[in-house]
């Protein structure tokens, strides 16, 4: 993937030998702005967060090809929650891959906030990688021996914010997803379910628009699984954009759409709930609970 990227930008940017970049485009926030479709032509009343258009990923492995994606076309407005479902191999991850612009297409296009990304140079894309989105793996990836705050803390490193500032974030987002009493744990002394919490926490501590999660789930028992999933949902209550990705229908059934992939295509697109309602986990929440309270696993003793 690295060498993808570097790839990308040594042909893309010209001056990627020098070392020297060319004068900096319009930022990227006002281009975005530009490139909207008019509000108000009837289609679609909120604006797309991700349009991708009939997109095909094929990997060549020497003679052989694998065609992972084979003309994927879809739509997800802001504020949805969207699981994208499919068997082991049928082109989820790569799809994610393409969604978080870690990848690009082998054809087709992709717009991110209505943002064509193939006219994005490198420096644009890790801009909007850095500011718009919010990764989570199946695998964690924290920094291990590191503690939970200061692996929080890395996403913030290069928003040119002071340390304590940085910290204070860091803290905060860590007690959004119930981990306040865990800021000096390392990775090794945290659960599953505990680790999956401070790579959202480090997912969202930027404050992203969009989250993308792959299998986030995959790794964690089933009450882990329900803490995640409603932190996920509140994320979305917040207004964030939420795409996770999962092979598990009961973790599915908590989005508001389902899309099923299979074997690079998409077979089937089923709204849940509606975009503007609240995810189902907690609806089900307060009327269990009479409560508004939807404050997720800290609220638990
Ligand atoms: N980097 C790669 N090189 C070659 N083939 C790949 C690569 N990544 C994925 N594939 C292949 O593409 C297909 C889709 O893979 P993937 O998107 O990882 O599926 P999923 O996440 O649904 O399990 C599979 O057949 C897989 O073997
Ligand atoms: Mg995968």
């Amino acid at each position: 993937m690295r060498s993808l990227m570097r790839l990308a930008r040594n042909t893309d940017s010209g001056a990627g030998a020098s070392g020297r970049r060319p004068a900096r485009k319009r930022p990227l926030v006002e281009r975005a702005r530009s490139t909207r479709p008019p509000a108000g032509n009837g289609r679609h009343p909120r604006p797309l967060a991700i349009h991708v258009r009939e997109v095909t990923k094929t990997y060549e492995l020497g003679q052989i090809k694998v065609r992972a994606l084979r003309s994927v076309s879809l739509q997800i407005e802001r504020g949805d929650f969207v699981a994208i479902m499919g068997s082991s191999g049928s082109g989820k991850s790569t799809l994610m891959n393409i969604l978080g612009c870690l990848d690009i297409p082998t054809t087709g296009s992709y717009l991110i906030d209505g943002v064509d990304v193939s006219s994005l140079d490198e420096d644009d894309l890790s801009d909007l990688r850095s500011r718009k989105i919010g990764f989570v793996f199946q695998s964690f990836n924290l920094v291990s021996r590191t503690s939970a705050i200061a692996n929080v803390e890395l996403p913030l490193a290069y928003a040119g914010l002071d340390r304590a500032t940085r910290r204070q974030r860091a803290a905060e987002a860590l007690g959004a997803v119930g981990m306040a009493n865990r800021l000096d744990h390392q990775p090794s002394e945290l659960s599953g379910g505990q680790q999956q919490r401070v790579a959202v926490a480090r997912a969202i501590v930027t404050n992203p628009t969009l989250i993308l999660a792959d299998e986030p789930t995959g790794n964690l028992d089933s009450h882990s699984t329900e803490d995640v999933l409603r932190i996920f949902a509140r994320l979305n209550a917040e207004g964030r954009t939420v795409v996770l990705i999962t092979h598990e229908p009961d973790v599915a059934e908590q989005a508001k759409r389902v899309v099923s992939l299979s074997d690079g295509k998409i077979v089937e697109d089923r709204r849940v709930t509606a975009v503007h309602e609240a995810p189902r986990v907690l609806r089900n929440l307060k009327s269990a609970h009479h409560s508004t309270d939807v404050s997720g696993p800290e609220a638990q003793p």
